[in-house]
């Protein structure tokens, strides 16, 4: 359920805030986030179909907006996609995560806790700008790009990946509904214990988690404020079919059980039959099919040299 049309720019951003920080601590666990070699593989493959399929290109010095817990710029930063990382969020919890994760990975960073629309920091500082899953709840992206544009430098790049497509986010629902339906046979199947309303779901994050994302997205709209924002190169792809819908479908059951009642061999089940769907779409299609039809929509740019 996205914000109601009537919620002030304010209002979004300080759900944001407050329902980021409280997500902050299990976000890593709730995601899969991975920083090991599966996580640099995921987000190696996001930066390449970003960029239109271009293989290999690195940066200098990387912004990475609404970092989270650093799922996209913690793993570029290993692969030396980039080679320097500025960190920004507008949850001071979230940015506290990434700095601890960074710590432990003997990464160098610096963050800076800003919304996206106002950016702190000075012109032409950056060779890449980019996110992850994060356009979506910005409110006034006209305004973001502008700032993305400001802090970039001539001929610098713009990335986003795992941002919503409206087709795609109507799609999910089925998966949802259909992983509810199931569920109990589900946890009949794999031994798992019924939930039991958790403190978690009392808890001011989950009320606000209705009202943090703004936009689900039309590659249309995304190509026309590309546009008008005065980037050149523009490209808009989509990708996962298959391993969003089971995904989302795995999601579901496994929400209705106790944690700790799912079997390691279940998880294992159902990471890998989730990387073998992602295989399928990525090969299978991606390159062929419209980008409208997925889930996730990617987006780059550059700024005219
Ligand atoms: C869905 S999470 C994605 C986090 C991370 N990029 C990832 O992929 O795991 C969205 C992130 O955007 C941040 N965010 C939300 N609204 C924002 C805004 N207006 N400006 C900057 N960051 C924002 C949130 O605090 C959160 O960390």
């Amino acid at each position: 359920m996205p914000a109601s049309p009537t919620a002030t720019p304010d209002h979004i951003k300080d759900v944001n805030t407050r329902y980021h920080d409280a997500a902050a601590e299990e976000y890593d666990a709730k995601w899969g986030i991975d920083f090991g070699a599966t996580g640099q593989e995921q987000v190696r493959q996001k930066l390449v179909k970003a960029l239109g399929g271009r293989r290999g290109e690195s940066f200098g010095a990387g912004l990475e907006i609404g970092s989270g817990t650093g799922y996209f710029s913690l793993n570029l930063l290993q692969l030396g996609a980039i080679e320097s990382l500025t960190a920004t969020d507008i949850s001071a919890g979230m940015l506290k995560r990434l700095a601890d994760t960074a710590a432990g990975l003997n990464l160098e960073v610096e963050t800076v806790q800003t919304e996206a629309e106002e950016l702190p920091l000075p012109d032409e500082s950056f060779d890449l700008v980019f996110g992850h899953a994060v356009l979506h709840h910005i409110p006034d992206l006209e305004k973001a790009f502008a700032e993305f544009r400001r802090v970039l430098r001539p001929g610098g790049v713009i990335a986003f990946a795992g941002e919503p497509s409206r087709y795609g986010d109507r799609l999910a629902a089925l998966p949802k509904r259909a992983g509810l339906f199931v569920a109990p046979a589900w946890r009949r199947a794999v031994k798992a214990q019924a939930r039991a309303i958790a403190e978690a779901e009392q808890s001011e994050g989950h009320s606000l988690e209705g009202e943090v994302d703004v936009h689900a997205f039309a590659p249309a709209d995304l190509r026309r404020l590309l546009c008008e924002c005065g980037f050149e190169d523009r490209h808009v792809g989509g990708e996962e079919l298959l391993a969003n819908a089971w995904g989302w479908g795995l999601r579901t059951v496994e929400a209705s059980a106790e944690p700790d009642s799912v079997s390691w061999g279940w998880r294992r089940f159902a990471f890998r039959s989730y990387i073998a769907l992602q295989k399928i779409d990525t090969r299978l299609l991606e390159p062929h099919l419209p980008a409208e039809l997925f889930y996730n929509l990617l987006v780059s740019a550059r700024k005219p040299a």
